[in-house]
Formats: C-alpha cells, structure tokens, sequence
C-alpha cells in the first residue's frame, strides 16, 4: 500500500511565504470572534513575521507528503519557553495535527512552556488544557505578557495564558503559600 509521508521539519527562510500564508489561513479561525479592534488583514504583516523570527522565533512545520499544513514556533526567553504562532490551515484543523506538533515543541523545550492565546480563542484554550496547560489567573497572566512577550496592552487585556505542569511546580515552590 502507498504510504504518505509525514513529517515534523524545521522550517527555514525557504518557508517564509509558506508560514505566513498558513498562519493567514488559520486565523481566519478569529475573524468576528476576536474584539474586532484586534483583528487585521492580513492577520500578521510579513514584516512582523520576519520581526518574530529574528526575535528568536523558530518555526517548525507539520507536512505531509511534501505540502507543508501546520505551523507552531518556538521562542526561548529568559528562564522560559514560550509557544508561539500555533497554526494548523483550517480545512486539515481537528486531525491532530496540533497535537503533533505541540509534542514534538514541548520534547524540545528545556525549560518551562508558557502560551499565550485571545481570551475568546475557546478551542485553543481547550485544545492547551487537554495536553496538560492550565490557565493562569488574571494578575499573572499580565505579569508573564509584559515580562515574556512584547505585545500591546490591549492585547495583554484580551489575551490568556497557560502554564504547563514544570511551571506550575516552580511557581509553587518558590511561593508555597500562593
Ligand atoms: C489550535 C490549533 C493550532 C490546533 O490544531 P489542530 O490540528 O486543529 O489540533 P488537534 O486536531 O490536535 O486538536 C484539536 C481538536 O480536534 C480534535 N481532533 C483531533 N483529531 C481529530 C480527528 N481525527 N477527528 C476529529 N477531531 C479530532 C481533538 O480532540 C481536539 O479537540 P480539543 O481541542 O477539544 O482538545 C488549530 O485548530 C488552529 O490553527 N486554530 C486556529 C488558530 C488558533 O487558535 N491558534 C492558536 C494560537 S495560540
């Protein structure tokens, strides 16, 4: 029987176009359920793409047989590692492909794995929970945003964050009265 490869590859300069067009797909996801002051068009410039990347965002990419359909990067900052830019093109979300690629990112983090997402985004955050993340409260979550992410104050108003298990375990042991 023919067998389809799939892979899990970094992605290089070579994907640039390819990202930025799944990651456009994707958040089609937000449209008229983000506040409507947060949505764009196209959703990420290419110039922010480029800015992510040399900020540290590295790209990894879900293909299968040679058609790249999912994106997620990886952003080493301080003492953590953040997720960031997790798209899958709409019409292949729900397959586990997020969830592909979720594991191989987290295998490869070495410390503690924060994600941020838009507080409306109820899927991501269901899809973050049912591997393991939890969401962290309001007075944390605008601390982590502004200490491990550049992003606008409206976007810390209307964004979430979750925490994965070592985080949390560090957090309480550092604070064990919390
Ligand atoms: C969030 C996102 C990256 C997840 O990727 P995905 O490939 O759709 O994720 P998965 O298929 O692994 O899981 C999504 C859901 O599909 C379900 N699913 C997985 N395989 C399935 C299958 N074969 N049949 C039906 N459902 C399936 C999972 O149970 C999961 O449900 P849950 O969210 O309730 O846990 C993707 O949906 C996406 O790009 N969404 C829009 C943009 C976005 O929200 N990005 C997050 C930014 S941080």
């Amino acid at each position: 029987m023919h067998q389809i490869q799939l892979m899990i590859r970094r992605c290089d300069d070579a994907d640039l176009n390819l990202i930025w067009t799944i990651i456009d797909d994707g958040a089609q996801a937000y449209k008229e359920v983000i506040p409507a002051d947060c949505w764009t068009k196209p959703y990420m410039s290419q110039q922010k793409l480029h800015h992510e990347i040399a900020d540290g965002v590295v790209f990894w990419g879900y293909e299968e047989a040679g058609t790249l359909l999912g994106v997620m990067g990886l952003q080493q900052v301080q003492d953590v590692t953040l997720i960031r830019h997790a798209y899958v093109q709409t019409r292949y979300q729900k397959r586990g492909i997020g969830a592909h690629l979720l594991s191989h990112l987290r295998e490869l983090a070495k410390s503690p794995v924060l994600v941020g997402t838009w507080s409306d985004a109820v899927w991501a955050i269901r899809f973050y929970r049912r591997h393991g993340f939890q969401v962290v409260d309001a007075q944390e979550k605008n601390r982590l945003l502004r200490q491990y992410w550049t992003v606008p104050e409206r976007q810390i108003e209307t964004s979430v964050v979750l925490a994965d298990a070592k985080w949390r375990e560090l957090t309480e042991r550092d604070s064990p009265q919390r």
